[in-house]
């Protein structure tokens, strides 16, 4: 390449998913041994008819090709606003309304227009490890500094809130969290939530807590109260995406909920990048709302028997492969090769087993002994073949 890039940028390291579908990239597998592909969480199964059908019917209307308010569709941010309210238990008088919604192309957009609203080159953010690796790329492209917390797989991988404490400095803006989370399954309780966000509150800093995979939660209980807390908006921000709960990952339609003020120096941001979400997403997410509790219900259901069908398959005691957490869409495994790179054993798996996972050093450092098992993707009855085939690998004693 002849023109220099921005170093910050060059020093990224490339798209995780694309390097670990390159893999595989040209291979065939035979009949008796297919692809397992639990690399990517997207849903593994397809939106409603009645939502592509609404789609297909709003295509007809002009108004549909043209762009949205920068904060997004009215009706959109306020059905949002009212499924907050019945999801986290707001009651008559609800705490979040549409002025704190701002539509976004996706959660992703909603991380990156959220943080670079909140700092600048120089500051510092709080990522605990392991991390979601666009989190991090996003912070090193933009030269703010994200400081790790270390990984507890004995405390369910919940970040150590004194840890926490003791990396605030005067640069910090703010703390990262992800619930349930990405890569580790983990589903951070309501009470740690709300000690997280006195701890913002008493630092002055921003918890940004992503719940992309709040429908997928193991209980019918509200997620946490945070919403309910005195003037959440001082310190909350809170990112939502419509992607996997509605099967709309191609449309890119996700949320930020803070306060409006925020809010509005957000939408800024999203004048220049995007201007506004892509409306075709907006109007599905719509019906998703209004008309999709149904279908939305039976599929947390789906999640939960495949999360149940995992767990009983890395049961059995030749696997070598432990389970370290599992939720919503993701299990989080230690391998069995103690002295192995993360990334030689996920290519090994994809090479010799066709499984293809992603080895835990994508998730940051220290990471070497995990691999992330994006669940989801797969049916409950195939649980025993993953098992049987990391149990494969695990015999395998040849490298
Ligand atoms: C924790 C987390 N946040 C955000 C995203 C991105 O979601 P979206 O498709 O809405 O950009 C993902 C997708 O995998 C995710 O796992």
């Amino acid at each position: 390449m002849t023109l220099r890039a921005n170093p910050w940028l060059a020093g990224v390291a490339v798209p995780p998913i694309a390097e670990a579908q390159g893999w595989i990239e040209g291979r065939s597998f035979p009949a008796e041994k297919p692809l397992i592909d639990v690399c990517q969480a997207v849903p593994g199964y397809a939106p409603p008819s009645a939502l592509t059908q609404h789609m297909a019917a709003a295509l007809q209307h002009p108004a549909t090709h043209r762009y949205t308010d920068i904060t997004g569709l009215p009706d959109l941010r306020q059905a949002l606003a009212a499924d907050i309210g019945r999801s986290y238990g707001l009651g008559d008088q609800p705490s979040v309304a549409a002025e704190n919604v701002m539509i976004t192309a996706g959660c992703n957009q909603a991380y990156c227009l959220a943080t670079a609203a909140l700092a600048r080159a120089g500051d510092e953010i709080i990522l605990p490890l392991p991390y979601y690796f666009n989190y991090q790329m996003w912070l090193e492209m933009i030269g703010v500094t994200a400081r790790h917390i270390g990984f507890r797989p004995e405390a369910g991988g919940l970040p150590d809130l004194m840890e926490i404490e003791a990396a605030i400095n005067a640069k910090t803006r703010a703390l990262v969290l992800i619930s349930p989370n990405n890569p580790t399954g983990s589903v951070y309780p309501p009470e740690y939530l709300l000690a997280a966000l006195e701890l913002c509150k008493r630092a002055g800093i921003a918890l940004i807590l992503d719940e992309t995979y709040r429908d997928f939660m193991p209980h019918d209980e509200p997620p946490h109260a945070l919403f309910r807390t005195h003037c959440w908006e001082g310190h909350l921000i809170h990112l939502y995406s419509f992607s996997k709960v509605f099967c709309l990952t191609g449309y890119r339609v996700g949320a930020i909920v803070a306060d409006p003020k925020l809010i509005e120096e957000i939408g800024k941001a999203m004048d220049c990048v995007a201007i506004c979400a892509p409306r075709i997403g907006q109007i599905a997410a719509i019906h998703g709302l209004k008309a999709l509790d149904d279908w939305l219900h039976g599929n947390t259901g789906l999640m939960r028997d495949r999360l149940a069908a995992l767990q009983k398959a890395f049961t059995r005691n030749d696997l070598g492969y432990e389970v370290v957490s599992a939720g919503a869409y993701f299990a989080y495994v230690k391998h069995p090769h103690r002295d192995r790179k993360a990334a030689d054993v996920a290519r090994r798996l994809a090479d010799r087993q066709n499984v293809l996972a992603l080895p835990g050093s994508m998730f940051g450092p220290g990471q070497d002994d995990y691999l992330r098992v994006a669940f989801a993707n797969v049916e409950a009855d195939k649980m025993p073949e993953i098992a049987a085939r990391l149990a494969a690998d695990a015999a395998d004693l040849s490298w």
